[in-house]
C-alpha cells in the first residue's frame, strides 16, 4: 500500500470513530466549539443571500455555527466532507439546531469538488487541504477556490504543515503519516505568491503537539497548525 493510501486509511479509520464516540459541541473535546477564526472572520461579510463553502466540513463544527449566524441574511453553508457518515451526521445536528434549510450538502473529495466561479462570499477550509494528493493539487485547488470566490469574498485556511510522529520512549522521530505533508514555509511561500493581489487578513502558525498510541507505541504527532485567511478585491 502507498504512503498516500496508508495515510488516507488512517484519516478515515481516525474519523469514523471520532465522529462515532464523540457528540458536536462535546466539552473537552475538539468539536466543543468553532474556530474562532472562521466565525472572526464571517463577522466581515455582511451580505444577503451570503454563500459559505465548508469544505472538509467534518459534522459541522463551524457549518452549523455559520448557518445560524447567516439565516437571517437567507445564506446558505454548501458542506463538503469525503466521508458519507460525518455528511450524514452533519444533517441530523442541522435538524438539531434548526439550520437544516441553510445547509447544502455533498460527500465528495474536496481535490474534485467542482467550484463553481464567482459562487462563493466565504470560503473555509480546515484542515482539509493538508488531505490532498499532492503539492500541485494543493496549488490547483487554491486557484480554483479563489475563482470561486466573489469580489470581496474571503478565505479561510488551516493547514497542518511540518508533521512529524516522535516514539516517546525512544525519541526516534519520523515523517508524520498524512496525505500532504508540507513544510511550513513553503506552505506560506505558496500561499504568498498565490494571494499576492489579495489582502492578507492574518497569519500565523501554533506549534502543536498530540500524544497518540499507534501499534502500542506512544507517540507525540507534532507539527505546526497554520492560519491564514485573505480578502479578495473589489474585482
Ligand atoms: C480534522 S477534521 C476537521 C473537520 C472540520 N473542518 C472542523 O473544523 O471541525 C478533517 C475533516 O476533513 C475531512 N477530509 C479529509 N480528507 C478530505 C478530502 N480529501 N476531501 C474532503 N474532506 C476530507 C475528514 O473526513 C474530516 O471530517
Amino acid at each position: 500500500m502507498s504512503d498516500f493510501q496508508q495515510a488516507r486509511e488512517k484519516e478515515i479509520a481516525y474519523h469514523e470513530q471520532f465522529y462515532d464516540q464523540t457528540a458536536l459541541f462535546e466539552q473537552g473535546t475538539w468539536l466543543a466549539r468553532p474556530v474562532a477564526a472562521v466565525m472572526d472572520h464571517l463577522e466581515l461579510l455582511k451580505v444577503q443571500n451570503m454563500r459559505v463553502l465548508d469544505l472538509g466540513c467534518g459534522v459541522g463544527r463551524n457549518s452549523i455555527p455559520m448557518a445560524q449566524r447567516i439565516q437571517d441574511m437567507n445564506g446558505t453553508v454548501v458542506c463538503v466532507d469525503l466521508l458519507e457518515s460525518a455528511i450524514t451526521k452533519l444533517r441530523q445536528y442541522a435538524e438539531q439546531y434548526g439550520v437544516a434549510s441553510h445547509i447544502e450538502t455533498h460527500v465528495a473529495d474536496a481535490q474534485y469538488f467542482r467550484i463553481t466561479p464567482g459562487m462563493y462570499h466565504y470560503i473555509v477550509a480546515c484542515s482539509c487541504l493538508e488531505h490532498l494528493t499532492s503539492e500541485e493539487a494543493f496549488v490547483a485547488k487554491l486557484e480554483e477556490m479563489q475563482e470561486g470566490t466573489a469580489p470581496l469574498g474571503i478565505h479561510c485556511i488551516m493547514i497542518n504543515t511540518n508533521v512529524k510522529e516522535i516514539d516517546v520512549e525512544t525519541g526516534k522521530e519520523q515523517e508524520g503519516l498524512i496525505e500532504l505533508n508540507l513544510p511550513t514555509e513553503r506552505a506560506f511561500s505558496i500561499l504568498h505568491r498565490l494571494y499576492a493581489d489579495w489582502e492578507i487578513l492574518c497569519e500565523r502558525q501554533v506549534h502543536q503537539e498530540i500524544p497518540e498510541v499507534h501499534d502500542g507505541r506512544d507517540i507525540m504527532f507534532c507539527g505546526e497548525w497554520i492560519t491564514f485567511t485573505a480578502r479578495k478585491g473589489a474585482r
